[in-house]
Protein backbone atom coordinates (compact mmCIF):
# COMPACT_ATOMS: atom_id res chain seq x y z
CA UNK A 1 0.00 0.00 0.00
CA UNK A 2 1.08 3.37 -0.96
CA UNK A 3 0.41 6.11 2.26
CA UNK A 4 0.43 10.22 2.93
CA UNK A 5 1.13 11.52 6.16
CA UNK A 6 0.20 15.42 7.03
CA UNK A 7 0.56 17.16 10.17
CA UNK A 8 -2.07 20.44 9.80
CA UNK A 9 -3.31 23.20 11.87
CA UNK A 10 -0.81 24.99 14.72
CA UNK A 11 2.53 22.54 15.11
CA UNK A 12 2.24 20.67 18.58
CA UNK A 13 4.98 18.36 20.52
CA UNK A 14 4.11 14.68 19.47
CA UNK A 15 3.53 15.53 15.94
CA UNK A 16 6.81 14.28 15.04
CA UNK A 17 6.57 10.95 17.35
CA UNK A 18 2.81 10.79 14.68
CA UNK A 19 5.08 10.63 12.03
CA UNK A 20 7.66 8.43 12.91
CA UNK A 21 4.92 5.97 14.75
CA UNK A 22 3.44 5.56 11.30
CA UNK A 23 6.74 5.25 9.15
CA UNK A 24 7.95 2.37 11.42
CA UNK A 25 4.67 0.22 12.01
CA UNK A 26 3.93 0.47 7.96
CA UNK A 27 7.60 -0.48 6.98
CA UNK A 28 7.68 -2.88 9.94
CA UNK A 29 4.82 -4.26 9.60
CA UNK A 30 4.14 -4.40 5.78
CA UNK A 31 8.02 -3.83 4.48
CA UNK A 32 6.30 -3.73 0.89
CA UNK A 33 4.52 -0.22 1.57
CA UNK A 34 5.70 3.14 1.34
CA UNK A 35 5.42 5.96 3.44
CA UNK A 36 5.58 9.76 2.19
CA UNK A 37 5.69 12.90 3.88
CA UNK A 38 3.57 15.49 3.12
CA UNK A 39 5.25 18.85 3.00
CA UNK A 40 4.06 22.03 4.66
CA UNK A 41 0.58 20.25 5.23
CA UNK A 42 -2.63 21.08 3.17
CA UNK A 43 -0.23 23.46 1.49
CA UNK A 44 1.85 20.42 0.13
CA UNK A 45 -1.33 18.51 -1.02
CA UNK A 46 -2.55 21.37 -3.38
CA UNK A 47 1.08 21.92 -4.80
CA UNK A 48 1.92 17.73 -4.90
CA UNK A 49 4.98 17.96 -2.59
CA UNK A 50 6.06 14.99 -0.47
CA UNK A 51 9.05 13.43 0.28
CA UNK A 52 9.75 9.32 0.58
CA UNK A 53 9.92 8.47 4.04
CA UNK A 54 11.97 5.59 5.32
CA UNK A 55 13.30 4.37 8.70
CA UNK A 56 15.94 6.39 9.14
CA UNK A 57 14.74 9.91 8.25
CA UNK A 58 12.53 9.53 11.25
CA UNK A 59 15.06 8.25 13.67
CA UNK A 60 15.68 10.17 16.92
CA UNK A 61 13.03 12.80 16.50
CA UNK A 62 9.62 11.51 18.71
CA UNK A 63 10.21 13.85 21.01
CA UNK A 64 11.46 17.00 19.65
CA UNK A 65 8.54 19.80 18.92
CA UNK A 66 7.30 21.21 16.29
CA UNK A 67 6.98 19.24 13.04
CA UNK A 68 9.54 17.95 10.43
CA UNK A 69 7.19 17.89 7.65
CA UNK A 70 6.23 21.79 8.45
CA UNK A 71 2.51 22.63 8.48
CA UNK A 72 1.88 25.96 6.77
CA UNK A 73 -1.94 27.14 7.09
CA UNK A 74 -3.95 27.47 4.15
CA UNK A 75 -6.99 29.60 5.38
CA UNK A 76 -9.25 29.43 2.10
CA UNK A 77 -8.98 25.50 2.14
CA UNK A 78 -12.38 25.71 4.10
CA UNK A 79 -14.50 27.89 1.21
CA UNK A 80 -12.44 27.23 -1.86
CA UNK A 81 -14.09 24.21 -3.14
CA UNK A 82 -11.70 24.15 -6.66
CA UNK A 83 -8.68 23.60 -4.05
CA UNK A 84 -10.58 21.22 -2.24
CA UNK A 85 -11.35 18.99 -5.20
CA UNK A 86 -7.69 19.25 -6.48
CA UNK A 87 -6.61 18.00 -3.09
CA UNK A 88 -9.02 14.92 -3.66
CA UNK A 89 -7.49 14.69 -6.85
CA UNK A 90 -3.99 15.24 -6.59
CA UNK A 91 -4.60 12.13 -3.41
CA UNK A 92 -5.90 10.12 -5.93
CA UNK A 93 -3.61 10.98 -9.01
CA UNK A 94 -0.28 10.03 -6.56
CA UNK A 95 -2.41 6.63 -5.81
CA UNK A 96 -2.32 7.01 -2.44
CA UNK A 97 -4.18 4.48 -0.32
CA UNK A 98 -4.54 6.49 2.79
CA UNK A 99 -3.78 9.90 4.11
CA UNK A 100 -3.34 9.83 7.83
CA UNK A 101 -3.21 13.47 9.12
CA UNK A 102 -2.42 14.73 12.81
CA UNK A 103 -4.07 17.99 13.39
CA UNK A 104 -6.58 20.26 14.74
CA UNK A 105 -10.16 21.26 14.66
CA UNK A 106 -9.38 22.80 10.79
CA UNK A 107 -7.68 19.75 9.86
CA UNK A 108 -10.62 17.08 10.80
CA UNK A 109 -13.06 19.34 8.98
CA UNK A 110 -10.57 20.04 5.69
CA UNK A 111 -10.19 16.34 6.43
CA UNK A 112 -14.22 15.53 6.45
CA UNK A 113 -14.89 17.76 3.48
CA UNK A 114 -12.22 16.56 1.10
CA UNK A 115 -13.17 12.47 1.90
CA UNK A 116 -16.82 13.42 0.28
CA UNK A 117 -15.18 14.51 -2.21
CA UNK A 118 -13.33 11.77 -2.73
CA UNK A 119 -16.47 9.36 -2.08
CA UNK A 120 -18.70 11.22 -4.48
CA UNK A 121 -16.59 11.18 -7.09
CA UNK A 122 -15.03 7.30 -6.34
CA UNK A 123 -11.21 8.61 -6.09
CA UNK A 124 -8.99 5.99 -4.09
CA UNK A 125 -7.72 7.71 -0.75
CA UNK A 126 -9.13 7.50 2.53
CA UNK A 127 -8.41 9.73 5.28
CA UNK A 128 -7.16 8.72 8.79
CA UNK A 129 -7.14 11.42 11.26
CA UNK A 130 -5.78 12.04 14.68
CA UNK A 131 -6.46 15.15 16.49
CA UNK A 132 -2.74 17.30 17.25
CA UNK A 133 -3.78 20.46 18.89
CA UNK A 134 -2.48 21.97 21.94
CA UNK A 135 -6.05 23.39 22.36
CA UNK A 136 -7.53 19.77 23.10
CA UNK A 137 -10.76 20.62 21.58
CA UNK A 138 -11.53 18.19 19.05
CA UNK A 139 -14.11 15.47 20.20
CA UNK A 140 -12.51 15.19 23.55
CA UNK A 141 -14.98 13.33 25.34
CA UNK A 142 -13.18 10.22 23.34
CA UNK A 143 -9.67 11.40 24.03
CA UNK A 144 -7.42 13.79 24.18
CA UNK A 145 -5.34 15.93 21.70
CA UNK A 146 -1.78 15.08 21.14
CA UNK A 147 0.40 18.25 22.08
CA UNK A 148 -2.09 18.84 24.94
CA UNK A 149 -0.03 17.28 28.00
CA UNK A 150 3.25 18.57 26.06
CA UNK A 151 1.48 22.39 26.66
CA UNK A 152 0.82 22.16 30.10
CA UNK A 153 4.10 20.90 30.79
CA UNK A 154 5.32 24.08 29.25
CA UNK A 155 2.95 26.29 31.06
CA UNK A 156 3.38 24.54 34.39
CA UNK A 157 7.05 25.73 34.30
CA UNK A 158 6.41 28.99 33.04
CA UNK A 159 3.47 29.67 35.74
CA UNK A 160 6.20 28.23 38.83
CA UNK A 161 8.76 30.98 37.36
CA UNK A 162 5.88 34.05 37.36
CA UNK A 163 5.27 33.10 40.72
CA UNK A 164 8.66 33.96 42.00
CA UNK A 165 8.57 37.70 40.71
CA UNK A 166 4.83 37.91 41.52
CA UNK A 167 5.59 36.44 45.49
CA UNK A 168 8.58 38.48 45.32
CA UNK A 169 6.96 41.77 44.39
CA UNK A 170 3.68 41.09 45.93
CA UNK A 171 2.32 41.14 42.35
CA UNK A 172 -0.77 40.73 40.47
CA UNK A 173 0.27 38.83 36.81
CA UNK A 174 -2.74 38.26 34.39
CA UNK A 175 -1.36 35.68 32.33
CA UNK A 176 -2.42 35.02 28.73
CA UNK A 177 -2.74 31.34 27.60
CA UNK A 178 -3.41 29.92 23.96
CA UNK A 179 -6.23 27.86 23.43
CA UNK A 180 -8.50 29.42 20.65
CA UNK A 181 -11.91 29.34 22.11
CA UNK A 182 -11.10 26.61 24.54
CA UNK A 183 -10.47 27.05 27.66
CA UNK A 184 -9.05 23.62 28.29
CA UNK A 185 -4.85 24.86 28.30
CA UNK A 186 -5.75 27.60 30.47
CA UNK A 187 -7.75 25.88 32.90
CA UNK A 188 -5.91 22.53 33.25
CA UNK A 189 -2.68 24.82 33.57
CA UNK A 190 -4.19 26.50 35.94
CA UNK A 191 -5.31 23.46 38.38
CA UNK A 192 -1.70 22.42 38.37
CA UNK A 193 0.03 25.48 39.35
CA UNK A 194 -2.51 26.41 42.02
CA UNK A 195 -3.50 30.01 39.74
CA UNK A 196 -5.86 32.09 42.08
CA UNK A 197 -8.32 32.72 39.03
CA UNK A 198 -8.58 31.18 35.39
CA UNK A 199 -11.11 33.59 32.98
CA UNK A 200 -12.63 31.14 30.57
CA UNK A 201 -13.96 32.22 27.37
CA UNK A 202 -17.97 33.27 27.34
CA UNK A 203 -17.30 33.81 30.70
CA UNK A 204 -19.25 36.30 32.76
CA UNK A 205 -16.48 37.67 35.20
CA UNK A 206 -17.23 39.55 38.58
CA UNK A 207 -13.58 41.85 38.42
CA UNK A 208 -15.10 43.28 41.75
CA UNK A 209 -15.08 39.51 43.76
CA UNK A 210 -11.61 39.63 41.85
CA UNK A 211 -10.88 42.92 43.33
CA UNK A 212 -11.75 41.33 46.73
CA UNK A 213 -9.65 38.55 46.54
CA UNK A 214 -7.05 40.18 45.41
CA UNK A 215 -6.91 42.77 48.09
CA UNK A 216 -7.34 39.96 50.92
CA UNK A 217 -4.06 38.39 49.83
CA UNK A 218 -0.90 38.77 51.18
CA UNK A 219 1.66 38.50 48.06
CA UNK A 220 1.00 36.55 44.56
CA UNK A 221 -2.22 36.57 42.61
CA UNK A 222 -1.35 34.89 39.43
CA UNK A 223 -4.89 35.04 37.08
CA UNK A 224 -4.11 33.11 34.13
CA UNK A 225 -6.66 34.46 31.03
CA UNK A 226 -7.89 32.25 28.26
CA UNK A 227 -7.25 33.31 24.52
CA UNK A 228 -10.92 33.12 23.69
CA UNK A 229 -11.71 35.34 26.41
CA UNK A 230 -13.23 38.57 24.87
CA UNK A 231 -10.85 40.83 26.61
CA UNK A 232 -7.29 41.42 26.26
CA UNK A 233 -5.19 40.90 29.26
CA UNK A 234 -4.34 44.92 28.65
CA UNK A 235 -7.77 45.68 28.84
CA UNK A 236 -8.98 43.41 32.16
CA UNK A 237 -5.65 45.40 33.75
CA UNK A 238 -7.17 49.13 33.12
CA UNK A 239 -10.32 47.45 34.49
CA UNK A 240 -8.56 46.00 37.79
CA UNK A 241 -6.72 49.52 38.30
CA UNK A 242 -9.90 51.32 38.05
CA UNK A 243 -11.17 49.46 41.07
CA UNK A 244 -8.17 49.64 42.67
CA UNK A 245 -8.17 53.52 42.52
CA UNK A 246 -11.93 53.09 43.23
CA UNK A 247 -11.47 51.16 46.11
CA UNK A 248 -8.10 52.06 47.44
CA UNK A 249 -6.38 48.97 47.03
CA UNK A 250 -2.83 49.10 46.48
CA UNK A 251 -1.32 46.29 43.81
CA UNK A 252 0.66 46.60 41.30
CA UNK A 253 -0.78 44.82 37.91
CA UNK A 254 1.66 43.20 35.10
CA UNK A 255 0.61 41.39 32.24
CA UNK A 256 2.75 38.53 30.46
CA UNK A 257 1.66 36.26 27.31
CA UNK A 258 2.85 32.69 27.51
CA UNK A 259 1.24 31.30 23.80
CA UNK A 260 3.97 30.57 21.61
CA UNK A 261 5.86 29.54 23.81
CA UNK A 262 3.52 26.77 25.33
CA UNK A 263 3.58 25.34 21.82
CA UNK A 264 7.37 24.24 21.18
CA UNK A 265 9.72 22.62 23.35
CA UNK A 266 10.14 18.48 23.85
CA UNK A 267 6.63 16.33 24.05
CA UNK A 268 5.62 15.03 27.17
CA UNK A 269 5.93 11.22 27.49
CA UNK A 270 2.48 10.53 27.69
CA UNK A 271 1.90 12.79 23.95
CA UNK A 272 4.91 10.35 22.49
CA UNK A 273 3.35 7.46 23.74
CA UNK A 274 -0.16 7.84 22.82
CA UNK A 275 0.62 9.24 19.12
CA UNK A 276 2.60 6.11 18.90
CA UNK A 277 -0.42 3.86 19.87
CA UNK A 278 -2.77 6.00 17.80
CA UNK A 279 -0.81 5.85 15.06
CA UNK A 280 -0.27 1.97 15.53
CA UNK A 281 -4.08 1.30 15.45
CA UNK A 282 -4.21 3.64 12.27
CA UNK A 283 -1.78 1.74 10.22
CA UNK A 284 -3.07 -1.57 11.30
CA UNK A 285 -6.56 -0.34 10.65
CA UNK A 286 -5.44 0.85 6.89
CA UNK A 287 -3.63 -2.49 6.27
CA UNK A 288 -6.70 -4.28 6.80
CA UNK A 289 -8.55 -2.01 4.27
CA UNK A 290 -10.92 -0.03 6.95
CA UNK A 291 -12.85 3.35 5.88
CA UNK A 292 -12.31 6.89 6.44
CA UNK A 293 -12.55 7.81 10.75
CA UNK A 294 -11.09 9.58 13.19
CA UNK A 295 -8.67 8.14 15.78
CA UNK A 296 -7.91 9.55 19.35
CA UNK A 297 -7.45 7.64 22.83
CA UNK A 298 -6.78 8.62 26.19
CA UNK A 299 -3.75 6.67 27.30
CA UNK A 300 -1.28 4.37 25.55
CA UNK A 301 -3.46 0.91 24.99
CA UNK A 302 -7.14 2.12 25.05
CA UNK A 303 -9.15 0.40 22.98
CA UNK A 304 -10.99 3.38 21.62
CA UNK A 305 -13.86 3.22 18.96
CA UNK A 306 -13.06 4.78 15.57
CA UNK A 307 -15.63 8.15 15.15
CA UNK A 308 -16.82 8.62 11.28
CA UNK A 309 -15.09 11.92 10.25
CA UNK A 310 -18.41 13.40 9.39
CA UNK A 311 -19.37 13.53 13.14
CA UNK A 312 -15.77 14.45 14.49
CA UNK A 313 -16.08 17.48 12.65
CA UNK A 314 -19.89 18.00 13.46
CA UNK A 315 -19.61 20.86 16.51
CA UNK A 316 -22.75 20.12 17.19
CA UNK A 317 -22.50 17.03 18.08
CA UNK A 318 -18.86 17.13 19.23
CA UNK A 319 -18.40 20.64 21.16
CA UNK A 320 -16.47 19.76 24.33
CA UNK A 321 -14.74 23.12 24.76
CA UNK A 322 -16.48 24.20 28.15
CA UNK A 323 -14.55 22.40 31.11
CA UNK A 324 -16.70 19.67 32.65
CA UNK A 325 -18.68 20.71 36.02
CA UNK A 326 -16.45 18.03 37.90
CA UNK A 327 -13.88 19.65 36.92
CA UNK A 328 -14.26 23.01 37.97
CA UNK A 329 -15.48 21.67 41.63
CA UNK A 330 -12.16 20.10 41.31
CA UNK A 331 -10.34 23.47 40.84
CA UNK A 332 -12.73 25.13 44.16
CA UNK A 333 -12.04 22.39 46.01
CA UNK A 334 -8.10 22.67 45.04
CA UNK A 335 -8.46 26.65 46.60
O1 LIG B 1 -4.71 25.79 17.35
C1 LIG B 1 -3.49 26.02 17.97
C2 LIG B 1 -3.28 27.48 18.20
O2 LIG B 1 -2.04 27.68 18.84
C3 LIG B 1 -4.39 28.20 18.97
O3 LIG B 1 -4.30 27.99 20.36
C4 LIG B 1 -4.21 29.62 18.55
O4 LIG B 1 -5.42 30.33 18.63
C5 LIG B 1 -3.77 29.49 17.11
O5 LIG B 1 -3.25 28.18 16.96
C6 LIG B 1 -2.72 30.47 16.69
O6 LIG B 1 -2.45 30.26 15.35
P1 LIG B 1 -1.24 30.89 14.56
O7 LIG B 1 -0.02 30.05 14.87
O8 LIG B 1 -1.65 30.75 13.13
O9 LIG B 1 -1.08 32.29 15.02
Amino acid sequence: MKFAVLTGGGDCSGMNAFVRAIVRCSINIRPESSVWGVIDGWKGLIYNNYRKLDRLSVAGIASAGGTILGTVRVQELAENVSLQETIAQNLHDNHFDFLFVCGGNGSVKAANTINSIIRREGLRTKILVAPGSIDNDVVNNSGSSIGFYSALDKSLEMLEWIRDTASAHRRVYLIKSMGRDSAYLAFYAGIATGAEYVIRPNEEVDFDKIATMIDERDRDTRIIVAEGYEKSVNEIRVILENLFLKRDIHHEIRTVDMSYFQRGGSAAVTDILRASWVAFRMVKDAFQKCDSGFYTAFYTGHQFPVVPLEIAANDELTSHEDIPNDIIELALALQ
